[in-house]
């Protein structure tokens, strides 16, 4: 990639693409937990004391969301977390907008309105990224008009790095597109632990986007990056299924979640890689709210609903993870934001902050569930990133870092 190390910024305007989408109360618009916001400090202020002219662009959630919404109270935030006056322009391609982009003095931030209150940042067709050019997307109305105004273009968006918009990779077509500092950060962490882990490497994967989670295994399984996958949530369920466990009600979890094709999926991936992957020995269901341990038996089907691992699962995942040199970890074990399902979670991030392994963890979810804990600062690395993450440890190409890759190519000669 470029880096900030590459170009000279004094006197220069920048646009700065960052994912400060944060969970927000929809009936305060308060925004609850700011760790998007902090991650990106680094680069502003770096680019601020370098004499450049900051303008951010990010969004919000998505159309029809309720926590789709102004960027008015991420201006505050992130004014108290860099010190510095941040100027909030509530329009992005507007004459408001352009005029207090031209009259920035250097050292100045400005942040712009959400950007996905713009169609053309959301069009449905972005989403066949193969298939776009930066040259379709510059000529987009967004790009047309702000890129002029600029001479680099920085993607500090490592969340949204999985998605192919306008904003994420257009200005690439016409100024030089440079990693910032968080994007270096998580691409370089990320490759590490998938592409030359230290082992034994863990992979303890839970939470609700098993999907996801399932691309995830069969890409370290195949590469051979990890040695042992814990799993735990709906991913666990699916692999339960998958070996012939009569989960009862749970299926209907997994039917409603659309996951039913994931069966399959799973059952080739044990045939394969089966003594890698641990599932559950026994679990905690949810009556009326009370926690109640139930052992798996292959003859007995499942009481109720699953809502965490059980203990002695919790016990034989933390000896695993103990033992480890390099653990991963996506995804919540329960339902941790009810207290009387929160101990899987809770005693697997433990084993995790307390492992001497290199621990990287990842997911809105299982980071928020380390700060309810008091763990997330003895994580190595908490990736901002959710499906920007998984997409990566699936081993997939990820737009924002295809584009870094060309822009690359295009000017460091
Ligand atoms: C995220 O929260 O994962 C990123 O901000 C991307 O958001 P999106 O899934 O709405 O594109």
């Amino acid at each position: 990639f470029l880096t900030l190390d590459d170009f000279n910024f004094e006197d220069k305007r920048v646009v700065l693409r960052v994912d400060i989408n944060c969970p927000i109360d929809p009936n305060t618009e308060e925004i609850l937990d700011d760790k998007r916001i902090r991650e990106i400090k680094n680069t502003i202020t770096e680019l601020i004391n370098r004499g450049a002219k900051v303008v951010i662009l990010a969004h919000q959630s998505r159309p029809g969301k309720k926590d789709f919404t102004t960027l008015k109270n991420h201006a505050k935030v992130l004014s108290r977390i860099i010190g510095k006056d941040v100027k909030y322009v509530d329009e992005v391609i507007g004459t408001t907008a352009r005029e207090a982009i031209v009259n920035m003095k250097n050292g100045d931030v400005v942040l712009l309105e959400n950007i996905r209150f713009y169609s053309e940042e959301v069009l449905s067709e972005w989403k066949k990224w193969e298939d776009i050019t930066p040259k379709k997307q510059a000529e987009t109305n967004l790009i047309k008009r702000l890129s002029p105004l600029f001479d680099y273009f920085i993607n500090d968006a490592f969340a949204a790095a999985h998605r192919a918009q306008p904003s994420l990779v257009g200005f690439s077509y016409y100024m030089p597109m440079i990693a910032g500092r968080l994007m270096e950060k998580e691409v370089s962490v990320l490759s590490k632990v998938l592409e030359n882990p230290e082992k034994p490497c863990v992979y303890v994967l839970g939470g609700a986007k098993a999907d996801d989670s399932i691309r995830v295994i069969k890409n370290v399984l195949e590469n051979g990056t990890a040695d042992k996958i814990l799993t735990s949530g709906i991913v666990a369920n699916i692999f339960l299924i998958a070996m012939g466990y009569d989960l009862g009600i749970n299926m209907n979890v997994i039917e409603n979640l659309g996951l039913v094709n994931q069966i399959e999926v799973a059952k080739r991936l044990l045939d394969k890689f089966g003594e890698k992957i641990e599932v559950p020995v026994d679990v905690a269901i949810n009556v009326d709210d009370e926690r109640i341990e139930e052992e798996l038996d292959k003859n007995k089907k499942v009481s109720g609903l699953i809502n965490d691992i059980g203990e002695k699962t919790i016990k034989h995942y933390q000896e695993i993870i103990k033992n480890a040199k390099t653990i991963v970890a996506n995804g919540p074990a329960g339902v941790f934001e009810k207290e009387a399902f929160a101990k899987g979670t809770e005693e697997l991030l433990k084993a995790i902050a307390v492992s001497n392994g290199f621990s990287v963890i990842g997911g809105g979810h299982l980071s928020a569930a380390a700060e309810l804990f008091g763990l997330a600062s003895q994580i190595d690395h908490v990736s901002t990133g959710g499906g920007a993450t998984l997409d990566f440890l699936a081993g997939e190409k990820l737009p924002v870092i295809e584009m870094l890759k060309e822009s690359y190519k295009k000017y460091k000669e």
